[in-house]
């Protein structure tokens, strides 16, 4: 036996399974009483292979739960009036009931111009600066928030870990993550705190966090030792490192050391099986939550 206490294990990948099946039963039931199938568009500009793959993950995940996918795949040197076509496109169809531009775009593309360009009706990703504005202010509601960030809020409440009131600390002040995770965790009543590559004293103010998330990029960046002893850590974090022993010659491992902080933390999410899988569950719920919008259903 072991003195040392261990952490309870957020099961992402679990978790996600059990969205995806509700998804698919509302997905069901709205199908047989409406006819209506909800739609997501994709919108993949040049071939990088990861981009590739989260599409592929994408279209595979929308069959799954029976919502239908349309893809526009453009060639790298295309133009924005290229893409901007393909999103109005997409904006006027009724088939399509949320459109993501898969990010990053090529060097020559203006990302604002573009994702300013999807309506912010089928604005799945999040993204557009009229729902981020309103993420960020009182008594306003975002029709969407962004996904990686919404699915580690998602951990949070079905893990029935309590938010109100407690010091929250975010690694990262990304668009995509770091900055909306904070946001969130505020209007969930938390006192947030935001560390950055230029903050001057980060473990000192990591130590005071009830609820830690990092979304760093960073390997192996936070220690155990700069835990508060029974914190909850959501590691956003997928970071490949060199592994000998692995077949591939690497393996993914978080921001957060996860040997040493699973035994401080009272709970924390693994990588890979962690926040990972929500992102996708919480793309195909934002699908879901627009066609009822748009269609005004229950
Ligand atoms: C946060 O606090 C506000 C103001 O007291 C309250 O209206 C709201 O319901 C609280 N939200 C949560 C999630 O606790």
């Amino acid at each position: 036996m072991t003195t040392q206490s261990s952490s309870i294990i957020i099961d992402g990948k679990l978790v996600a399974k059990k969205i995806r099946d509700e998804i698919a039963s509302e997905v069901a039931r709205i199908k047989g009483s409406t006819g209506i199938v909800p739609g997501l568009a994709v919108i993949l500009v040049g071939s990088r292979k990861d981009s590739q793959t989260y599409v592929r993950n994408k279209k595979k995940a929308c069959e799954e739960v029976g919502i239908e996918s349309f893809e526009a795949t453009l060639p790298e040197d295309c133009t924005e009036e290229d893409i901007i076509k393909h999103i109005s496109d997409f904006n006027s169809n009724p088939s399509v009931h949320g459109i993501l531009v898969q990010l990053p775009l090529p060097q020559h593309i203006n990302e604002e111009k573009i994702l300013n360009a999807v309506t912010i009706e089928k604005d799945v990703d999040g993204f557009h600066p009229l729902n981020i504005g309103r993420l960020a202010m009182q008594g306003r509601d975002p029709l969407f928030v962004p996904c990686t960030p919404k699915g580690c809020m998602e951990l949070l409440h079905r893990y029935n870990i309590e938010i109100k009131g407690k010091r929250a600390v975010v690694i990262g002040r990304s668009n995509i993550v770091g900055m909306p995770a904070a946001l969130l965790l505020q209007r969930a009543n938390a006192t947030i705190s935001i560390v950055h590559s230029k903050t001057k004293n980060p473990e000192e103010i990591i130590r005071q966090a009830d609820i830690l998330i990092s979304a760093a990029g960073v390997p192996n960046l936070v220690r155990g030792s700069w835990l508060k002893p029974g914190a909850v850590v959501i590691d956003v974090g997928i970071n490949a490192v060199d592994d000998s022993e692995s077949p591939r010659g690497y393996k993914l491992v978080g921001d957060v050391c996860f040997g040493e902080a699973s035994s401080v933390a009272s709970a924390i999410t693994p990588v890979p099986g962690g926040v990972g899988p929500m992102t996708i569950a919480m793309l195909l719920s934002n699908t879901l939550s627009s066609v009822k919008r748009i269609h005004d259903l229950k």
